[in-house]
This record gives C-alpha cells, structure tokens and sequence, in this order.
C-alpha cells in the first residue's frame, strides 16, 4: 500500500514503493490476462491543460487495459477553465465522477495545489517545467529492462535542461540509487537549474557542452528536444535548436551497450538514422510507459493482485 495518496514528483514515493511499481509492470506484461479486469467499474480522469500525445493516450491504454473506463479532456478551451473555474475548483468537481485523476498542467507548482485540491488519487502528468514523475517511472523500467540494475550507472542528460521538466525529475530520482553519476550535457543558456542540483549528492555530476566527448563514458544517453514553448525569447530557440543531433557519425562514439532515451516528442535532436540501430530504445521506452502505468494506477488504487 503506498503511503502518499498523490504522485507529484519521485520524492512522493520509496524507492521501495518504485522498485515496486516496477515489478507490478513486468507481471503484467508478462500475464496480461490476470489484469484485465481489475479495475473494472472504476472510473479515471485525464484532465490535460497543456497538449500531449503519450502521455495522456497511455495513461487512457492502461486504463482501459485494466478493464476500467476513462473520463476527461485534452484541451483546457473545451472544459470550464476557460470561464475562468480555478484548478482547485475543477479538482473538487471531478473527485466527484472518478475514483482517480492524471492531470496536466502549463504551470509550474500546479501538480501541488492540484493535489492538494483532489479528493481522490491525483498523479502529476506534467506541470510546466517542474516535474514529470509518471515519464520517469517510464524511464526507470526502461533502464530497469535493458539494463539490469538503476544502481552504478553514468547516464548523459543532454538538451534543454533547463526547461525539461523529465530530467528534473529523473535525476531526482536515479540519484536515490547508490553510485549513479550524471553528466548535464547543455549549452550554456539551458544548464541545469541551481535548484535541482542542490538536491542531488555533492560530487554526483559533472557539466560539459560537449556531446561527442560524454558518448564514451555514458551507460545511458538520454535526450531531449528543446522546449520552444517555454522560451521567452523566440530568437534564443532559434539559435540553439539544432546544437545536439544525435546521429548514426557521433554514436559510433557510444559504447556497444550503452542505450539511448528520449521521452519523446523528437524534433531534429535524434536523426531518424539511427532508428534502427539496437542501442536506440525510445519507441520500446513509449509502450513500456503504459505497462508502468497500468501497475501505478493499481497501486494507487490500492488493488492488489497475486503476483
Ligand atoms: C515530455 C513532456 O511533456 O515533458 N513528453 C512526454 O510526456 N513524453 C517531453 C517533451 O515534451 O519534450
């Protein structure tokens, strides 16, 4: 039974409670069947005030999966935000049609006060550049799957690490586990925050601008996409956008098993050249989301099925 009745960012859950989560997933991908119709009758909202394509569709998989059934909206024009009702006031409402609510958000700090508002379950499924903790339990079984362990691991986070919220979240959490290094690879202008840093163990990372030096070191390669929407200045985006193109010239510098992750929506930052190549795992990374999120919904629900 998990002791935090939200998911707003890693820290809500023990590493225990994820290693968990974790495990539930694989069960159910390997026996599908005894899941199907667990949550049968129960009822998730999927209220999503900023666009998203996986997020929100493997959130509605795993649910549907489960045998349960899926209310909500994709665009916040379409619900009464746009009246002007505040997020808490939306909260209350749909605590009273579901039995659990995934919510997104543009702002950052909105995954709180939204779970502070629910009456129910909540999990975080983005709030502006702050947190995105059901994209890294989708990182952690990936990692978890391909390789073996989340402990004594060097993994690159390399882009915008200043506006992702994913690489927020995800050293946050890959930092609980024992000897795990980072190496920030940004430009100058999207470093990780001084806030985030802090909270990791002094000494855990190192900050480079340089990709193709980092390759050789890295377990993991994680990259992501400059997100234009959070810029202030249009003419900054322009000017950084192609910086990191991962293709198949530089990843001849990657070791033999090194793997690489992207949550995905790619804009040029990965060549599609390297697609086929078998250290590359972000399509696989995208459908494993939905089992890790099939088996955190029924841990939130508080159902338990014999593993
Ligand atoms: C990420 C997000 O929304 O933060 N997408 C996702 O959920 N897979 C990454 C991004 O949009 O760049």
């Amino acid at each position: 039974m998990l002791k935090s009745r939200y998911l707003v960012q890693p820290e809500d859950f023990s590493i225990e409670e994820i290693d968990n989560i974790i495990d539930i997933a694989h069960d159910i991908i390997e026996y599908p069947g005894k899941y199907a119709h667990a949550l049968d009758g129960k009822v998730l909202a999927t209220l999503f005030f900023e666009p998203s394509t996986r997020t929100r569709l493997s959130f509605e998989a795993a649910m549907n999966r489960l045998g349960g059934r899926v209310i909500g909206f994709s665009d916040s024009k379409s619900s009464s935000t746009s009246k002007g009702e505040s997020l808490e006031d939306t909260m209350r409402i749909v605590s009273g049609y579901a039995d659990i609510i995934a919510s997104r958000h543009p702002v950052a700090g909105a995954g709180q006060r939204a779970a502070d508002a629910a009456l129910v379950p909540f999990i975080n499924a983005g709030d502006g550049k702050n947190q995105h903790p059901t994209q890294t339990l989708t990182d952690l079984i990936t990692i978890k799957h391909y390789k073996g362990r989340l402990d004594n691991l060097t993994i690159g986070l390399c882009g915008d690490l200043k506006y992702g919220r994913t690489v927020h979240s995800l050293a946050k959490a890959m930092d609980r586990y024992e000897n795990v290094k980072f190496i920030f690879i940004s430009p100058e202008g999207l470093m990780m925050p001084e806030e985030t840093k802090r909270e990791l163990k002094p000494g855990c990372f190192e900050e480079t601008s340089n990709l193709k030096e980092s390759l050789p070191k890295l377990d993991i390669l994680y990259m992501t996409r400059l997100q234009e929407e959070r810029f202030e200045y249009k003419s900054k985006y322009e000017r950084l956008k192609d910086v990191y193109i991962l293709d198949k010239k530089k990843l001849e510098n990657a070791k033999e098993d090194t793997i690489v992750l992207h949550p995905l929506p790619r804009v040029n930052e990965i060549s599609t050249d390297v697609d086929d190549d078998p250290r590359t795992v972000y399509f696989e990374q995208a459908k494993l989301g939905m089992y890790v999120r099939m088996a955190l919904i029924l841990e939130m629900l508080g159902v338990e099925i014999s593993r």
